[in-house]
């Protein structure tokens, strides 16, 4: 192996940066030579190619965002898209491709590796945390904590009006980022999309919890859950309790990565690396049990990532 090309796809999180150091500094210890891609697969499509040294990386561990930028690309995942990156690698000398992304980018990686001879890797990174076959993702944590820091601040004021919030979070169709949240801001309800619900019940909650001494309310809700500006105007007139709709929309995706992003980056990046020196292809660095492991794109692609619904139980449990 002489040169692995990086590419950051889809949406941005953070902790990404420190995987690109991550990989470019592993790489170099192998003597292998590491470019990047610009604005995600649009970069192997048009040739737009950024060196990447040890030097060069310095100083991005504690950054949000990608150097690399990123970009949701649809040319792509046409043969003419995938012929154009074929090119690209092949012109660059590239023999691994390492893919920083979720689960679409590796869904578009997993049909590009069979396309094209150079050996591919993937490194989980999304805030979504949906990604099948590892615990968690590069920049989970950091969404979390970011949820966190601001549903604390709202909860001030909410207390201090008596009044019941809905707080939306991100998560796309999922509810691992609002399921963490909720249950660390001892929100006294968690709505996400894996688990229906009826409008009524909530109202029912609310009541009982005013009824128990309980002024105010947060409720995490995942984006997915659909419209929660008509949540918060069905509670509030079902309930006659004050409701506000806070969205947290795009902070969640920035600021800088927390230790366990970080964490969770240098590891990935060190094992994308090792994957391809040793020969391996098609595989995407995961976290099983506390160790580091190897998932293939076919198994996490064509895989559903089960949100563990005791969560919420416990959560409603503590929020008594
Ligand atoms: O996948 C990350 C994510 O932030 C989701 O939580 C959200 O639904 C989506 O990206 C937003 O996408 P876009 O940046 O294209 O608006």
């Amino acid at each position: 192996m002489r040169t692995i090309g990086v590419v950051t796809s889809g949406g941005d999180a953070p902790g990404m940066n420190a995987a690109i150091r991550a990989i470019v500094r592993v790489a170099q210890a192998h003597g292998i030579a590491v470019i990047g891609f610009e604005r995600g697969w649009e970069g192997l499509i048009y040739d737009n190619v950024m060196s990447l040294t040890p030097r060069s990386v310095s100083g991005i561990i504690q950054q949000g965002g990608t150097i690399l930028r990123t970009s949701r690309n649809k040319e792509f995942m046409t043969d003419e898209g995938m012929q154009k990156a074929s090119v690209t690698l092949a012109n660059n000398k590239v023999d691994g491709l390492i893919v920083i992304g979720g689960d679409g980018s590796f869904r578009a990686a997993h049909e590009f590796s069979k396309k094209t001879d150079t050996r591919i890797a993937g490194i989980p990174a999304t805030i979504d945390n949906d990604v099948y076959g590892t615990d968690e993702t590069i920049g989970f944590d950091t969404a979390v904590n970011t949820g966190v820091t601001e549903i604390d601040k709202i909860r001030d004021t909410a207390t201090s009006l008596d009044r019941v919030f809905i707080v939306e979070v991100m998560g796309r169709t999922r509810g691992f980022l609002a399921a963490m949240i909720g249950l660390t801001v001892g929100a006294e309800i968690i709505l996400v999309p894996e688990v229906k619900f009826q409008p009524e019940e909530v109202c029912d909650t609310i009541l009982k919890n005013s009824a128990a001494g309980k002024k105010s309310g947060i409720i995490v809700a995942a984006e997915g859950i659909g419209d929660t500006h008509a949540l918060a105007k069905e509670i509030q007139e079902h309930t006659r309790i004050e409701t506000r709709l806070s969205v947290l929309g795009y902070a969640q995706r920035g600021g800088h990565p927390t230790a366990r992003s970080r964490f969770l980056a240098s590891v990935f990046g060190k094992a994308a690396v090792e994957f391809l020196a040793d020969g391996k292809e098609n595989l995407i660095a995961a976290l099983q049990h506390g160790k580091v492991t190897g998932i293939s794109f076919d198994e996490s692609c064509c895989k559903s990532k089960e949100l563990d619904l005791r969560l919420l139980k416990l959560a409603r449990e503590l929020s008594k």
